[in-house]
């Protein structure tokens, strides 16, 4: 990957996933050998929290405002990052377009449930403003049990959105990650919360190099 690739994550529900699923891309692309760097346009600095805990280099996270996005993508560039994640606050608005406009692909974590389903209009009002990039629905935190993540996926695919076919489902790995500046997949290699997210940044990849 030689250009620099952007992808943000944005959603209207908090605690849906957002700040997990970008730092989990951010991961799985530095394990791929990429120079990554996260943008962290949440005033809760949580992404930028995490790297207090963190002991190695990459991905650089740096919190800014959206204002910022442009000419910090342009330094990030200058020092030859090659990907980047933006995170964004929940209730998704102007710094989530401004996300939007500036990414490749913007990821939207959708909880199986039908109150996180209700935002779907308003996230797609959200990509529209921001210039209609592509964008691609994640079913994230869904139970391991039974089948809510497959419904709800049917269900957003039905609506006309594209829906990642890897589900993200509800791991403790996560959550025993993030605690120690880690990501899923350095956390627990071989667990399945491991192999999920690897598998969504594979397809996430594959949008992105179309
Ligand atoms: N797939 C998952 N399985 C288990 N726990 C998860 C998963 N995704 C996120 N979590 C946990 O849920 C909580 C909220 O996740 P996260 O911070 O990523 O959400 P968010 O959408 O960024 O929240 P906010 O809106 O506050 O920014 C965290 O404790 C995180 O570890
Ligand atoms: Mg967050």
């Amino acid at each position: 990957m030689s250009e620099c690739k952007v992808v943000s994550v944005i959603a209207e529900k908090g605690g849906v996933g957002k700040t997990t699923v970008a730092l989990t891309l951010a991961v799985a692309a530095v394990q791929a050998g990429n120079k990554v760097a996260v943008f962290d346009l949440d005033p809760q600095a949580t992404a930028t929290q995490w790297t207090d805990r963190r002991e190695a280099e990459f991905p650089w996270v740096v919190a800014i405002p959206s204002t910022r996005l442009s000419v910090s993508l342009e330094n990030a560039k200058a020092q030859g990052v090659n990907f980047v994640v933006i995170d964004t606050p929940p209730h998704a608005g102007s710094a989530s377009v401004e996300a939007v406009r500036y990414s490749d692909l913007t990821v939207i974590p959708v909880e199986p449930h039908l109150y996180t389903i209700e935002t779907l209009p308003k996230l797609n009002d959200i990509i529209r403003l921001g210039g209609d990039r592509p964008a691609l629905f994640l079913i994230s935190k869904a139970a391991t049990q039974g089948k809510e993540g497959l419904d709800a996926a049917t269900y957003i695919t039905k609506q006309g959105f594209n829906v990642c076919p890897t589900i993200l489902h509800l791991r403790a790995a996560h959550r025993h990650a993030g605690n120690v500046g880690m990501t899923a997949q350095e956390y627990e290699p071989k667990g399945k919360a491991s192999e999920e997210s690897n598998l969504v940044y594979m397809y996430t990849l594959s949008l992105l190099t179309i």
